[in-house]
Order: C-alpha cells, then structure tokens, then sequence
C-alpha cells in the first residue's frame, strides 16, 4: 500500500524562476520552431544530462540535431480550470522503497534488501542516525556531487550484482546500480502511478494510457497491470530493454504494452495527425534530452508546445494529465499556469506542487524529514 497523503499548507513555494518568459499562444506561428533542429543555446559545460542507459550530452552551438516535425500553438479559449495549489503529495515510502535518513548532502534509502547511500544536494541538515550505520550501507555512490554527474558505486560489505529484485505497487521490477547513480526507478513517482491506478481500476471501460519519458516502464506495468492498454515512449534503446526485462520478470509480456522507441515529441505529433487520443497522459520530461534521432528535448523550450499537442490526443473522457519536472530551476507555478493556460476551456482542475519524500527511520515507519524531489502539475476533468 502506498503511504501518501496529500496537504495543502497554504504556504508558497516562491522560487526564482530559471525560465524564459512564456511563449506567444495567440496561435500565431512561433517567431522560432518549438522544437527543432536548430541547436540550443551554447552551453557553458556541455554536461551530460541524467544517465537513462546511455550517456546525453547537452547540445551546444556545434551539436548536430535532427529535425523534428511541430506546429504553432492552438490559441486556447474559454476559462482556465480551477486551480489547486500548493499540493504537497508525500510519500512516507511504498512496497521496497523508503527514505531511511537524510543529511550532510546525502541519503540513506532502503531498496529492498539493500541499504543504498546517494548524494542529495538538498539535504543541507545533519543526519539523524548514527554515522555507522551510514557507514554500513550495501552501496555508496561516490563522485561528482553535481545532480548529473559521473561517479562510481563502492560496496562497502560484499560485491552485489548490477541488478536485484524489487516491487512496488505489486509489480516486480529490477533495481538497477546506473552509471549516474539511479537506480532504475524514481520512488517519488508512486504518488501518480497509484493514482493512475485507482483511475484505471475504478473505470468501467479499458483506458488508454501514454507514457511519455517513460524509463524503465514501473509505471506502464502499473497501468498495464491494473487493466490499462499503454503506450511506453522513450529515447532511449537501453531504457527500453530495461523496461521490457521487468515485464519478463513480472510475466506480464500478455498485457497490452506498446514500447515505442522515439523521440516524445515526434511521436506526440504523429499521434495528433493520426487522431489517436488517450484516457490519461503521463508525461516526466528531463530538462535536457536527446531523441534516438538526436533530436533535442529543451524543457523550457518545448514544454508548452508539449502540453499543447498533449490536449489534442487526450480522449474527450479523459481522467488526467500529468506532468513532473524534476532538476529543473523555477517554481511549480510555472509549470501550473502553464497548465492551465494549456487546458483553458477543458474545464476540470489543474493542482501543482511538489512530490516530497519523509524519511521513515530504519523500520520505515519513523517520519521524519520531507525531501522535495521534484514539481508537478496535473490537469484532473473534476
Ligand atoms: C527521469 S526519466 C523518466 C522517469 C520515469 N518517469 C519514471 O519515473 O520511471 C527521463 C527519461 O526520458 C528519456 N528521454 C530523454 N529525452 C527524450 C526524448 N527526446 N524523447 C523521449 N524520451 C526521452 C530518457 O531516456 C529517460 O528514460
């Protein structure tokens, strides 16, 4: 069972905005393409982005990219949905997962039979527990502090292998040690994908839904499992490998899963002139990405044209849009207005916050602190 709850403190999450200001969306043809093959704006360090399988590097000037269909913005009409803010959605942990201890720039997780320490830029307060039994951990990321950067996995009490077994939800999937210290699912996430669930399992009929960004696919299984047909997109090969061994591991290779290949934005696009429409999009786009064509994904750039074609395929019935944005700089109102702006006239609501994270102690019942992980914003029809 999934220990959430949502709150609304009533409290701001003021942020300093690391956005542009907000596109034309007159209708009017963008003064530049909304995702193109043009290269982004030079980047100071041509990082890469977070590690899905395969290493990204941030285009600059010099990067060649793709060209990736688009279309202006549909000028949008009619009232904005009713908003909710802020809503925290928090997670005290779910199936294998919880957040033991917090601090000095680190976190204690627990995955399963493993104790896992990572780095936490966030976490600017002292640990709770003891410094030994941070020091016993199963596995130790070490390197670049940096959000996206390269390190190593040290294992300080035996050699454990790339993969091991995990469930959430009631789906079984593959912990995985990455090259950029992930670890093959985002735990934050559970707050959506249960919800997704309760939306499909409570539907009278089978509904659609489309993964965007999806990963290693824990939340397409969810759907899957739960009596959904799904779209799993994603960029990269690997990730989608990945994601097909945990439906293997599962033995849920009957239920209906298509894994797409693609870059997000191109396969939204197609889906809009083909009139496919789905009952509840997920979309958690990186702030950078590449598409297996080397098309470039620039969230601040292309999230609204994102959303925009996002409306367009959603099925007149339609239960939700959800979009995460996670290492992005900017307040969750960005995202929100964004939202509502998009959904304008859709009527229904549009709630955004944060998904945060309590620590639950070593018995993963003990709350503690909340780690905010990432922002959301989610269009709901009531
Ligand atoms: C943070 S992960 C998404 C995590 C997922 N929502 C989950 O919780 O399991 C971002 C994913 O976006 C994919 N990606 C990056 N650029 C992309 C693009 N242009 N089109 C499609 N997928 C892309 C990456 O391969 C990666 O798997």
């Amino acid at each position: 069972m999934v220990k959430h709850r949502e709150s609304r403190p009533g409290q701001k999450t003021a942020g300093g905005l690391g956005a542009k200001p907000r596109r034309d969306i007159s209708g009017k043809p963008p003064a530049k393409p909304a995702h193109a093959s043009r290269p982004a704006k030079p980047s100071r360090d041509a990082k890469p982005s977070r590690d899905y399988g395969e290493r990204v590097a941030e285009p600059h000037t010099a990067a060649p990219a793709a060209a990736a269909p688009e279309r202006p913005l549909i000028a949008r009409t009619g009232e904005r949905p009713v908003e909710r803010v802020p809503v925290i959605l928090e997670s005290l942990g779910a199936g294998d997962f919880h957040l033991i201890d917090s601090g000095n720039g680190l976190k204690l997780e627990q995955y399963g039979p493993y104790r896992i320490v990572r780095p936490e830029a966030q976490a600017l307060w002292p640990p709770s527990l003891a410094a030994h039994i941070w020091d016993n951990a199963d596995a130790i990321f070490t390197g670049d502090t940096d959000e996206d950067g390269m390190g190593r996995w040290r294992f300080p009490r035996e050699a454990l292998g790339e993969t091991w077994p995990l469930q959430l939800l009631g789906v079984d999937f593959l912990g995985r040690f990455t090259a950029f210290r992930h670890v093959g699912v985002f735990p934050e996430q559970i707050v959506h994908w249960a919800w997704m669930k309760e939306q499909v399992e409570a539907a009278k009929r089978p509904l659609k839904v489309l993964n965007l960004f999806g990963y290693t696919g824990v939340a397409s299984l969810v759907a899957a499992a739960a009596g959904a047909e799904v779209t799993h997109v994603d960029a990269s090969k690997k990730a989608i490998g990945w994601a097909r061994e945990n439906q293997a591991l599962g033995r849920m290779e009957k239920l209906p899963i298509r894994w797409i290949c693609e870059d997000a934005m191109k396969f939204i696009l197609r889906e809009e002139r083909r009139g496919n429409k789905y009952d509840i999009i997920l979309t958690d786009p990186p702030k950078f990405g590449r598409g297996p064509n080397g098309e470039v994904w620039h969230l601040f750039e292309h999230l609204p044209l994102m959303l925009d074609i996002c409306r367009e395929i959603l099925s007149p019935k339609a239960l939700g849009l959800v979009l995460t944005a996670y290492s992005i700089r900017a307040s969750f109102y960005s995202i929100h207005e964004l939202m509502r702006e998009t959904m304008r006239g859709a009527g229904g609501a549009v709630e955004s916050g944060e998904l945060v994270i309590r620590e639950a102690g070593l018995d993963g019942r003990t709350p503690g602190r909340v780690l905010s992980t990432s922002l959301f914003s989610r269009w709901v029809p009531k």
